[in-house]
């Protein structure tokens, strides 16, 4: 085999060896996870052969309509996870309460937190969708079942934070604190290969991406930072440029490459936000600020953030750093 093909398993081992307290469960784990991604990738790539596109007609507890590709990436993540020895437990979007390790099987020291599907209401239209995850250590005692705080610690106890985007390609994107690595699934031999090897985001993006039709019901320092990017002047290089597909990974991994800003803020009709601080903002905070972004809610950083409870919502403003951090000068008013 070529020297110059790092697969994701050797990348991981490679990684874990630079720390001699890891015992290779990490690594366990994140096999397990890379396993279920090729599933949820094939299943996602043959959607409309296997008929599993449309409505399962329940709605999840977000009060949103559940597709049947979720149902499958969901029960595909706890099915990966479940029997491993490695996790206590599980936290999916589709689950209003922590997924337990069933009786059976050994318990570990993970809990794994997972959006299984994100950008679902993409899916009928062959639209890019992604699965986001991240790990925390167990706070509660070893040999029991998890609980909730294992769950509920702030981002920055994070140990590793990851997402796969289902797109012109799959790819696998994860940090553990040593940088941002990106692999791309080859599908002639099913292995997720290095080929974004430490991923920096540009200081300063040209990208902005939003759902404007929310403006009416923000904040007023939203919508002057909006009417802001939108200005012409050469000198500052506007306008941005607008980019929205609604998938939040697939907008986060544009933005991530090319450099940009991802806003969903607060609105008046969602006073907290729409998206989840657990298993859709941390994680992604976590990799923007390792390849040297920023994630606030406008006021603070996400990954300080102390969850109250599993389903929090939060704004988000995430990307190049010198954006975030202009969004919180109009957020304050200190830019207008
Ligand atoms: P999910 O499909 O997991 O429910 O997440 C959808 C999220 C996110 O992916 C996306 O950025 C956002 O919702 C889009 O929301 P709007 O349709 O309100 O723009
Ligand atoms: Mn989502
Ligand atoms: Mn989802």
């Amino acid at each position: 085999m070529s020297e110059k093909i790092i697969t994701l398993s050797r990348h991981i081992i490679e990684e874990q060896r630079k720390h001699p307290e890891a015992t290779g469960k990490f690594t366990d784990l994140m096999n397990d996870i890379a396993f279920a991604a090729k599933l949820i990738s094939y299943h996602t790539n043959k959607a409309g052969l296997l008929g599993v596109l449309g409505e399962t007609f329940n709605v999840n507890i977000q009060g949103e309509v559940v597709k049947k590709l979720d149902v499958f990436a969901n029960e595909t993540m706890i099915k990966a996870l479940d029997h491993n020895g490695h996790t206590c437990v599980m936290v999916s979007e589709e689950s209003e309460d922590v997924i337990p390790i069933p009786e059976n099987y050994p318990l570990g020291r993970y809990a794994v937190l997972f959006d299984p599907l994100d950008g679902s209401s993409n899916i009928d239209a062959n639209v890019s969708v992604g699965t986001i995850f991240y790990i925390y250590l167990r706070v509660t005692p070893e040999g029991r079942p998890g609980r909730a705080e294992d769950c509920l610690q702030p981002g920055i106890k994070q140990v590793c934070a990851g997402y796969i985007v289902y797109g012109s390609s799959t790819m696998l994107v994860y940090t553990t604190g040593n940088g941002v690595h990106g692999f791309t699934l080859d599908p002639s031999y099913g292995e997720f290969v290095l080929s974004h090897p430490d991923i920096k985001t540009p200081k300063k993006g040209k990208i902005y991406s939003v759902n404007e039709s929310n403006f009416d019901y923000w904040e007023q320092g939203i919508k002057n930072y909006i009417h802001y990017v939108k200005q012409v002047d050469e000198k500052t290089d506007r306008p941005m440029n607008s980019r929205y597909i609604g998938s939040m990974v697939s907008d986060f991994h544009r933005n991530l490459l090319y450099g940009g800003v991802f806003l969903y803020p607060a609105s008046s009709r969602s006073p907290e936000g729409k998206l989840r601080l657990t298993y859709e903002a941390n994680p992604m905070a976590f990799i923007i600020e390792q390849a040297g972004g920023r994630a606030s809610d406008g006021y603070r950083r996400i990954m300080e953030i102390l969850p109250e409870h599993i389903h929090q919502r939060t704004p988000l403003f995430i990307g190049s750093e010198k954006d975030v951090a202009m969004i919180e000068d109009f957020i304050s008013g200190r830019l207008s």
